[in-house]
């Protein structure tokens, strides 16, 4: 991913070289030293087989330590400087366009949720991937808790952004707070999860601590870390990416090998840890689930 610095051109040019010059296994940062010690509280939930990410797990140290997390800086090893992230106390506002609006503690919201573990494959814009057991419960238990009104049509997200812990928000050209947005239906979909832990215990923060979205279908920049705002709309949400550049980075970011990125060609994918190239699949593979979501949009650009 890059910035509206490097998009023109007048940054250093280290983001353009990572992307294209990767050498076989280059993307497996991790050297040998140990992530740095965050408490993570064991967490486990009745797996749902119905979601079994048909791909062997990813490695959990591959996952942990290979991260996009651009409050914390550009580089992939961001769990050090991460580690400053505090996640207690959290609570999430439940916004706009709803019965009462309110803010609901983390703690709170986790007694109301009934947890699943759900295995499922990510698709970094990036071309890399990564399979994960996650813990959470599905985005649509939480608008059912928020009571939207029935003339919400868009659901958007807003993410933490504390000067105080996060030195990438002196980076002033990116348009903070990190935000997304999904349409109401995305946002009932089935396959939309809430993932509040993984790899059977709770979120380290640079995979989202403590609440993070999980849309396996898009590309994973909407599937937002570290929420703080659930906003009930009528509009369709500016995003972060979009913000930034729209023509890269559009609202619906749905995975599909025949759509280049100006950067990546999108046909295949690296997996991490293994490095193996696999052909990438259309909806990355979920389309029983959400094409027919799409059907009738014909007008729209569904996959950039
Ligand atoms: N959420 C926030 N708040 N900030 C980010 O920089 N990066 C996105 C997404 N969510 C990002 C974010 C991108 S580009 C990807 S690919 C995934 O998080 C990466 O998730 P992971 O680091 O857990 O693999």
């Amino acid at each position: 991913m890059l910035g509206r610095r490097e998009l023109l051109g007048v940054a250093t040019g280290a983001g353009i070289l990572a992307a294209g010059a990767t050498p076989a296994r280059a993307w497996s940062l991790f050297s040998g030293d140990k992530p740095p010690a965050v408490a993570l509280k064991p967490l486990t939930a009745p797996r749902n087989a119905k979601y079994d990410g048909g791909r062997p797990l990813t490695d959990e140290r591959e996952v942990t330590t290979y991260n996009n997390y651009y409050e914390f800086g550009m580089s992939k090893s961001v769990y050090d400087a991460a580690a400053a992230l505090k996640t207690d106390p959290w609570s999430i506002e439940l916004a706009g366009m709803v019965k009462t609006p309110r803010t609901v503690g983390f703690d709170d919201l986790m007694k109301q949720m009934k947890l699943e573990e759900r295995v499922y494959r990510h698709r970094c814009v990036e071309a890399w991937a990564m399979t994960v057991p996650w813990v959470g419960f599905p985005l649509a238990d939480l608008v059912k808790l928020a009571e939207p009104l029935g003339s919400a049509t868009f659901v958007k997200f807003t993410t933490l952004a504390d000067p105080k812990t996060m030195p990438g928000l002196r980076q002033s050209w990116y348009p903070w707070p990190y935000t997304e947005g999904l349409t109401m239906q995305e946002a009932m979909n089935e396959l939309t999860f809430l993932s509040v832990g993984m790899y059977g215990k709770t979120i380290p923060p640079q995979d989202g601590a403590p609440i993070r979205l999980t849309v396996p279908w898009k590309y994973g920049f909407k599937s937002v870390k570290s929420i703080v705002k659930v906003e009930f709309t009528d509009e369709q949400p500016k995003t972060f990416w979009q913000q930034l550049q729209d023509s890269e980075y559009g609202f619906w970011a749905n995975v599909n090998p025949a759509v280049p990125h100006p950067r990546w060609s999108q046909a295949e994918e690296r997996l991490l840890g293994s490095g193996e190239s696999v052909p990438t699949k259309i909806w990355n593979g979920y389309g029983e689930f959400v094409a027919s979501m799409y059907a009738d949009k014909t007008k729209e650009r569904l996959f950039a």
